[in-house]
């Protein structure tokens, strides 16, 4: 613990809080066209009256909203493919930098399509802020991972997710109709982005280039020490260094690894499989299908301002995605996420049971909200923030990139999916036990052949990888 408060350095606060922009953009443009639907609807019917002097046909209308929404997985779903393009060309603080021109561009187009009476420009942007989304659910984890000092990766990791849990509930709660959910609002709502994209620009040049991109990637060994000791706070550094020295002299035997190596190679087949299986498990978890639905189930419940019951689960949300990130270093990466996954199961059970009963037992109504904020805290506890940077912790320097780039791809892919599926109204009250199952049985993998990486150095998990030797039982771990 000592140790610990001695490497939570002001640079190093300050590098990972800049970096943790691109999360909050991520939560606020996935939060921010719930609230104002309607409102954004009408906009669009009254644009296509003005145009044809007719007004849509309501399924035309619907089709479009459904493609506004799916449309940022989309994008999503290209940016994160191309992560490593990025990550090995421009290195990892000026990719985050680069793609904020994405986010402008984005801010730009959906923020003047009222005046410009265009919603093909609202549709584009969200594809562009779509595309910046995946970027930087990329970036992020592979910076942070790659500055923190390895017993704070797990808590700082988690800052990943806490930027966008909070985006969530910023665009939630400024989607509310007192703020800026109005018919003359909205468009600096969809606007905003580009104030975060704004403060990250200004601040990414004082924030250091990750020193394992100098060290192994550049081989600026200099560099890469002045700005270790930045980041740490102390001149000794040697033992960091000598760590990236072992993991550079590894990498001149693999080099940079494609994606198709990833799957060919006996080393990385494993890990990469562990990585996919744990973005599956955050997505079909059901956790988006649970943010959509939430409101109608509040509306059974007999809430009169569902808003509001939406916003108290963004609330839960947040609050423990912060308990997460203060038991992360002590429980470890493995037992949050099977107890996560498993209080999940219980929860879509009594949601189940809940919503099945919902017609004959009244209070039933209060118990599927019990459930719902209880699947949204256990969620948070572990499925929601460990997916995302273990993935960085799993791979070496040498094939990182590409393996971020999968892991970002199945996360977006499956969570188009799921979104999809939600707007086909596969929303019966037993849709649950499918999560439920699938649950379990993330739960069987998890516990059979996720290791522990809490305190272990990247070249220290690689080597028990490459050695086969990867059955950890936590309680053995540091
Ligand atoms: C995770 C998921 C994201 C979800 C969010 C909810 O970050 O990747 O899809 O919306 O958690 O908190």
């Amino acid at each position: 613990m000592e140790s610990n408060k001695k490497q939570l350095t002001l640079q190093l606060l300050m590098a990972v809080g800049t970096a943790v922009i691109g999360s909050l953009q991520f939560g606020y443009n996935t939060g921010v066209i719930n609230a104002p639907q309607k409102i954004i609807e009408t906009f669009y019917n009254e644009t296509w009256h003005k145009r044809y002097s007719e007004y849509m046909l309501s399924t035309t209308l619907t089709t479009l909203w459904s493609v506004s929404v799916a449309i940022f997985s989309v994008g999503g779903i290209f940016g994160s493919f191309s992560v490593g393009l990025f990550l090995n060309r421009f290195g990892r603080r000026n990719s985050m930098l680069i793609v904020n021109v994405l986010a402008f561009i984005a801010a730009a187009l959906m923020g003047f399509s009222k005046l410009a009476e265009s919603w093909e420009m609202l549709i584009i942007g969200r594809f562009i802020v779509g595309l910046y989304s995946g970027l930087s659910t990329g970036f992020v984890p592979v910076y942070v991972g790659e500055i923190a000092p390895t017993s704070l990766r797990g808590a700082l990791g988690t800052l990943h997710q806490l930027g966008i849990v909070t985006g969530i509930l910023l665009a939630q709660v400024f989607g509310m109709k007192e703020i800026m959910g109005t018919p003359i609002m909205w468009p600096f709502l969809l606007g905003f982005t580009f104030i975060p994209a704004l403060l990250q620009c200004a601040l990414l040049p004082f924030c250091p280039e990750s020193p394992r991109y100098l060290l192994i990637n550049q081989n600026e060994e200099a560099k890469a020490k002045t700005v270790l000791k930045k980041l740490r706070g102390t001149d000794d550094v040697d033992a960091d260094m000598q760590e990236m020295r072992e993991e550079s002299r590894q990498m001149m035997k693999e080099k940079k690894v494609t994606i198709p190596e990833l799957f060919r190679s006996s080393l990385y087949r494993q890990p990469i499989f562990i990585a996919i299986m744990l973005q599956l498990s955050q997505q079909f978890s059901g956790i988006n299908a649970v943010f959509y639905f939430s409101t109608g189930i509040f509306e059974k419940a007999g809430v009169s301002e569902p808003v509001y019951a939406t916003i108290g689960a963004g609330v839960v949300n947040t609050a423990f995605t912060v308990v997460s990130l203060f038991i992360v270093e002590r429980a470890g990466r493995r037992s949050l996420h099977l107890i996560g996954l498993m209080g999940m199961a219980v929860s879509s059970v009594l949601m189940t049971i809940a919503m099945a009963l919902l017609d004959q037992v009244k209070w039933m109504s209060y118990v599927s909200i019990v459930a719902i904020f209880s699947f949204v805290a256990f969620f948070e506890i572990g499925p929601g923030p460990i997916p995302w940077f273990i993935v960085a912790e799993l791979f070496s320097q040498g094939p990182r990139p590409s393996a971020i780039a999968v892991a970002g791809f199945s996360n977006w892919f499956a969570n188009f999916l799921v979104g999809m599926s939600f707007q086909y109204e596969l929303t019966g009250p037993y849709v649950f036990i499918i999560f439920t199952i699938l649950l379990l049985i993330f739960f069987v993998f998890t516990y059979f052949k996720v290791p522990e990486t809490k305190g272990r150095t990247f070249e220290e998990i690689s080597a028990s990888f490459r050695s086969g030797k990867n059955n950890y039982c936590p309680l053995k771990t540091k």
